[in-house]
Formats: structure tokens, C-alpha cells, sequence
């Protein structure tokens, strides 16, 4: 069913995004829906769980997200305060707007927090990035998308195993829709903007030539790696094992910084080979990545960039929830295990790390199949039901 406007009594799709692995999932979306022929009317919501100008404003910029219409100033907390505030704060706004459908990304407290407030109001939710399952239930991330998508009307998925793990879990097929994935849509419409690695390293104050014949970029932020001297410390000595072969930089999540500071680690990272960074722009990060000979994270989104970019990654955690970055792309799991990591970049360096393909509609469009569907749907539900 098709209509040349937006119907005046069907609200908007409010657009929810609350950390700093949303925002490049939500800017396509956002730009997908403004050219959906009708254009989809939108709200964007803030939770404010991440408010650092590093790891909130700067993206905003970087990516082109119009400015957030509500911003609910969250911040940081226990899981149970966070995710309480975020819905103690998000359930006016779907009254005071009569939402058309809430439209949740990603694995963040803010998903799960606005989905469960949406559902309980009868608001349709629409889930991007469903299905990915790491079966670690320990990751809070696990929790949120297990969550998320037994109570989500739409569930919109990058890779096919997202599928069969629905359908494992006893969701219907016909709520799942495999969409391709948000972010690579971003990552290509912004590869031609990326920031230089030697004009992102000055901009730091650090001389960008020991850099230029080969680097590894690294981040790590996960709590399973930094929240414990005894996992941290181990990491950080293979780290400046393998800067002495390969200059790294390091991009230090607040989490991360803060707790080398506060175990006094500090001096196995200060070396003239590691770079330290605070958390990078959208844009510097795609330099930085782009070209490195490897990328070392515990971050879901860099293992598909980098899969994407087609550099090897190797992936600091036990398991992953976007297995297709493995058997197709350049990812290889390595975990804590540090002849495991030594052996990775040894081979990497050697020449024989996984070169890779990019996964099937991995191809800039994910975004559009999203708008179009949801359109859609909501249309089509709409005149069954009226608003
Ligand atoms: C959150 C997400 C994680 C995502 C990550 C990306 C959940 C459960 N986790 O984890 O999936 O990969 O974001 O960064 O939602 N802090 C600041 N400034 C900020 C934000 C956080 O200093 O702008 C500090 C605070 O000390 C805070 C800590 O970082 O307590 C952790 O932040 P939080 O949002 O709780 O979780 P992340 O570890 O960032």
C-alpha cells in the first residue's frame, strides 16, 4: 500500500539512540526516511546515555544526525538506574507524541529501555540489527537483544544467522526481514570524507611519523576485559609486546582510561610506539582503520568495518555475535589468549591475514530496504486500524 503523504493522524516513528555505537546506524536511517517517497516523519530521541562531547556530540557532527528533538540527559549508572531512567523518561514522550512506531538500533540499555516502555503502550517497535547472538549471557549486550527482539514487532537483520537464531528462539519469520547492515551504509557514504591518520594524530599532539609505514589501531572497552587489573594487565603487556614490531594506536574508551589510572597501569602503555587517543571522531576513526595493517578491538562495530574495509581484525573477546565477519569477513577471535594474539599479528604481518569477502547486502542500501518496508507496513496497518 502506497500514499503520497504521511498521514496527518499517524504520528511519527520515534528514533531512539542512546550510545555512541547508534549513531552511525541511526544517521542512514534518518536520511533513508526523509527520501522514502512519502518521507517518513521522525522524532530523534536522546537518551543521553553517553554525553561526553567525545563520545556523543562530535559523532553527531562527523555523521550528519540532525540534532536530537529530545534529549533525556540520562547518563551514566548501575545497569538497573540507567535503564529505569531511560524509561521513566521516554514513557511521556510517546504519550505527548503518539508515536507511530518506536524504532530502536543496536544492544545498548537505551534499546531495551525504550522497547519495553513501547510495548507495554501497544506502540509498535521496530528492532535494527536483531538476532545477533554471542550466547554469553554475562555481556549485558546479550541480555538487551534477547530481550529486545522476543517483544519488537519488526526485527531487521544484517546477517543470516540472525535469522535462525530467531526462529530458534520461537520468533514468528514473518516479523523478520533481512535488511543488510545500517552500518557499512555509513561507512560508505563516509569513506571519501575520512580524516587522515597523520592530520588525527597531530590533532592529538603526537609527531604522526613513526605511523606512516604501518600501524594497529586498538580499542577495548568491554567491562569481561577492562574491569579487572588481572584481565587488563596481561592485555596491555601483549599489546606493548606487539607495538615493538607494529607502532599501534590506541583509542582509550572512558571505561578504559579510567581504570588503567585507577589499577596504575599506565606505565605499559606509555611508550613512543603506542599512541594514545581519547575516543575518536566517525571520521577519524575510518582513517585510522582504513589502511592499518591490523585492528585489534573487543567492539562489535570495528569487526564489521573492518570486514568491510577488508583489513584483518583480530577480536579480543571468546565468542562474537556477528559470526559472519568470521567465516566471510577478516575476523578472527582471539580472545584473552596471548600467544593467540602474539601468533594473529605475526601472521598478519607475515601476509597471511584473512583477506575476506563482504557479506551479502553489505552495499550501502540496508538503510532504504528499512524505510521502505517499515513505510509499508505502518501504512498498511494504519488503514486497518486507523491511528
Ligand atoms: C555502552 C554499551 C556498549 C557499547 C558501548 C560503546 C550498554 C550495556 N553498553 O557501554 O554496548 O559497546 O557503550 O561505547 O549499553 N562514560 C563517560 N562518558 C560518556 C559515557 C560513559 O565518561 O559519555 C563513562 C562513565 O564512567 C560510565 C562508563 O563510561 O560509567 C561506562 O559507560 P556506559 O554507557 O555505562 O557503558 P559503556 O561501557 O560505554
Amino acid at each position: 500500500m502506497t500514499a503520497s503523504v504521511w498521514p496527518a493522524d499517524l504520528g511519527p516513528v520515534v528514533c531512539v539512540v542512546g550510545a555512541r555505537p547508534n549513531f552511525m546506524k541511526m544517521a542512514p536511517i534518518l536520511r533513508a526516511f526523509a527520501a522514502n517517497a512519502p518521507a517518513i516523519p521522525t522524532l530523534l530521541v536522546h537518551t543521553g546515555q553517553h554525553y561526553d562531547r567525545d563520545m556523543s556530540d562530535k559523532l553527531f557532527d562527523d555523521l550528519r544526525l540532525p540534532r536530537p528533538d529530545i534529549n533525556l540527559e540520562v547518563g551514566s549508572g548501575s545497569h538497573a538506574v540507567q535503564t529505569a531512567e531511560v524509561m521513566r523518561r521516554f514513557e511521556p514522550v510517546i504519550d505527548e507524541h503518539r508515536a507511530a512506531c518506536v524504532l530502536v538500533v543496536g544492544d545498548v540499555n537505551s534499546t531495551l529501555a525504550c522497547t519495553l516502555v513501547a510495548v507495554k503502550k501497544g506502540v509498535p517497535v521496530a528492532h535494527v540489527e536483531a538476532g545477533l547472538r554471542s550466547f554469553d549471557r554475562a555481556m549485558p549486550e546479550e541480555i538487551n537483544r534477547v530481550l529486545t527482539d522476543q517483544v519488537a514487532d519488526l526485527l531487521y537483520t544484517t546477517e543470516a544467522a540472525a535469522a535462525d537464531n530467531l526462529a530458534r528462539e520461537g520468533v514468528a519469520g514473518d516479523r523478520v526481514h533481512f535488511a543488510g547492515n545500517v552500518m557499512i551504509d555509513s561507512l560508505l557514504f563516509n569513506r571519501e570524507l575520512a580524516c587522515s591518520p597523520a592530520q588525527t594524530l597531530a590533532a592529538a599532539g603526537i609527531d604522526s611519523h613513526r605511523f606512516e609505514a604501518g600501524r594497529g589501531v586498538v580499542t577495548l572497552h568491554r567491562p569481561s576485559n577492562v574491569d579487572q587489573p588481572e584481565t587488563l594487565q596481561p592485555l596491555l603487556e601483549v599489546l606493548r609486546e606487539v607495538s615493538e614490531r607494529l607502532p599501534l594506536v590506541f583509542a582509550l574508551h572512558p571505561r578504559t582510561r579510567g581504570n588503567i589510572e585507577r589499577f596504575g597501569l599506565g606505565g605499559l602503555v606509555a611508550s613512543e610506539r603506542i599512541a594514545l587517543l581519547p575516543p575518536q571522531g566517525y571520521l577519524e576513526m575510518l582513517g585510522l582503520m582504513a589502511g592499518a595493517a591490523v585492528v585489534l578491538t573487543d567492539s562489535g562495530g570495528l569487526q564489521e568495518e573492518a570486514t568491510a574495509l577488508g583489513v584483518p581484525c583480530l577480536t579480543l573477546r571468546e565468542n562474537t555475535e556477528r559470526p559472519i565477519t568470521v567465516t566471510h569477513g577478516t575476523n578472527t577471535l582471539v580472545g584473552r589468549d596471548v600467544a593467540a594474539i602474539r601468533t594473529g599479528v605475526a601472521d598478519i604481518l607475515a601476509g597471511r591475514g584473512k583477506r575476506g569477502r563482504v557479506p551479502e547486502r553489505w552495499d550501502g542500501k540496508a538503510a532504504e530496504r528499512i524505510a521502505a518496508h517499515l513505510a509499508g507496513w505502518l501504512l498498511a496497518r494504519h488503514g486497518r486500524h486507523g491511528t
